[in-house]
Parts: C-alpha cells; structure tokens; sequence
C-alpha cells in the first residue's frame, strides 16, 4: 500500500512535554530530526511529516486539519475546548493545574479566593472550578509567566501548572488546591481521511506495544524442576510461561512476563518456593 500524503504530527517546540514526545516517536522506531531549527521535518523511514510548535497552538491546529494528530498536555486540549479527540494518554508530561498563594497566607479553605484576584493563562478552567465551587473571584488572564503575579502585586493568587513545584517554590508560593491532574495525550482530528487513518492506526499499534513494554519485565529464573508449578502459580505472566531444561540434571530455566507493578511482591514470593538467579530483565517492545 502507498501512502502519497504522510500523517503530519504536532509537537511541542520546547518545553516540559518535547524530549519525551521525542523519544516516543523514537522509541516508535521513527527517526526524525531533532527540529531545534526547522518547524517541519519528515520522518525518514515513516510516512510522517513533525510540525514543531508552541504546546498552547497544537489543539487549535490539530482541530483545523494543519496537523493530523498531536502530542500535548491534557490541561492544553481541556482550556482550548477545540474539537479534537483524545485517543491515548502517553504516560508522560504529569503535572496538576492548581491553585497557588504566597507562603505566608493564612489559608483556610476555598473562601479565601472570594473577592480574590487570580492571574492565570487556564482562564476556561478556572472559571468552571470557581463556578462549581461558587466562588466569586476576578480572574486576570495572561500568558506566560504567571508565578511572578503575586510578587508584583498583580494578582493575590495564581492558577497554574505544578508539577515539580520548583517554580512554586522560588516565587515564594505554596499550592493548595487542585483543579485538574493532567499528562500528555494523543489528540486527532476527527475528520481524517481512509489513508490518513491507515497511518495513524501503524502509529497507535507501535505506541501501543511501547507502553505494554514499559509497564512490563521480562523475568528468567532458575529452579528445581519440582518448583516449577508452584512458580508457575505465582507468575501472573502473559500466558503459560517457558521451561527450558538445563544442562544440570533436574533443573529447569523458566521465562515469563510480569507486570512492573507487581513485580516486587513477586520477587518475594519467588525467592520463597526455591526460585535461583532470578534475572528482571526490561522489555522494548511488546506486540499483541
Ligand atoms: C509550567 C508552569 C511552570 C512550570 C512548573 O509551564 O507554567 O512554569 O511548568 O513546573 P515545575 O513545578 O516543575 O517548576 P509549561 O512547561 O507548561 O510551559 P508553558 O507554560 O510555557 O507552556
Ligand atoms: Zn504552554
């Protein structure tokens, strides 16, 4: 099949989300150059064409049809409300959109922000919180540089991204409310053609088998050949896993796959019924 129009994806120039959005692509197993100066480049062995833009434009050009799909935080694509679907979230990019006053407030609760001044570039989110909260405060909208509002007597408080809380902390400011967790998603325009659609379903199964990777470990262990059921047992792997005789008499090797998450309870429980050099080994890619 030939593809004469490649799938064009926006991500973020610079910024928290680029080195990671990179890598996925990478990670993808689609090489593109780096676009520290150019806007646009093509991926050399994927039908992909990579817009570099600014995180805050990506909605607004993925809904128009300039880009196909793109990379971007989930609190970009909630405060553009443009019509773009969200298809994954990337596991990547976490921060929380919240609420933040100076360090020495005395702060007791939501009413404090009543009759409160608050600088924000997430004015459509803000508002529906203070709505839904039915707190009555002004809201200051503008576009970069947030934290710096309070200190120049701008604004009393602040509404904006947290996620080391570096940021916070050297402006002298502490969070204390959360509007919206969020991390990066993969958004797609919704009217894309049959070929368009071809590529980007290639695209979602590879980014698929990286994020099954991610979240798995490959485990060989060594055991006497009657432990193996009971490892076996134990082992929430993929299907049954693989036993391979060893060369010395009555003992086996057994391969699986485990879930990250469970992996150390499992260790234990391993180690406990006769389980030997347990090797965890990480997966790249993981295929269904
Ligand atoms: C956010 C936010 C802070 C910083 C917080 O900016 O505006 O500047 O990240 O991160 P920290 O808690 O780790 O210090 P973002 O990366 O979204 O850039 P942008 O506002 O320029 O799009
Ligand atoms: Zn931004």
């Amino acid at each position: 099949m030939t593809h004469d129009q490649p799938l064009k994806i926006a991500i973020q120039k610079s910024g928290r989300l680029s080195d990671d959005s990179r890598q996925l692509l990478r990670e993808c197993g689609i090489s593109v150059q780096n676009g520290k100066h150019a806007l646009i480049a093509r991926a050399h062995n994927f039908p992909l064409e990579v817009l570099y833009l600014r995180d805050d434009d990506i909605p607004q050009y993925v809904a128009d049809g300039t880009a196909d799909v793109g990379i971007v935080g989930q609190n970009v694509v909630a405060e553009a409300a443009c019509k773009v679907e969200e298809l994954r979230p990337l596991g990547f990019g976490s921060c929380r959109l919240s609420l933040a006053v100076p360090k020495a407030v005395a702060y007791d609760g939501l009413t404090w922000f009543e009759g409160r001044k608050i600088a924000t570039s997430y004015p459509r989110l803000l508002k529906r919180f203070l709505q839904a909260h039915d707190i009555d405060a002004e809201v200051h909208t503008i576009s970069g540089s947030v934290e710096i509002a309070p200190n120049i007597g701008l604004a009393d408080a602040i509404a904006d991204l947290v996620s080391s809380g570096t940021t916070l902390f050297s402006n002298g400011l502490k969070e204390v409310e959360v509007i919206m967790y969020s991390e990066a998603t993969l958004v797609a325009n919704p009217y894309l053609s049959k070929g368009k659609q071809a590529l980007l379903d290639k695209l979602l199964f590879r980014i698929d088998a990286v994020q099954r990777a991610a979240r798995s470990k490959y485990v060989v262990l060594n055991a006497p050949n009657d432990r193996i059921e009971a490892i076996s047992r134990i082992l929430p792997g993929m299907k049954s896993p693989t036993v391979v005789p060893l060369a010395e008499a009555g003992w086996s090797a057994l391969h699986s796959v485990i879930n990250e998450d469970e992996f150390w309870e499992v260790i234990d429980e391993l180690k406990a019924v006769g389980a030997q050099g347990i090797l965890v080994v990480p997966i790249e890619k993981m295929i269904r």
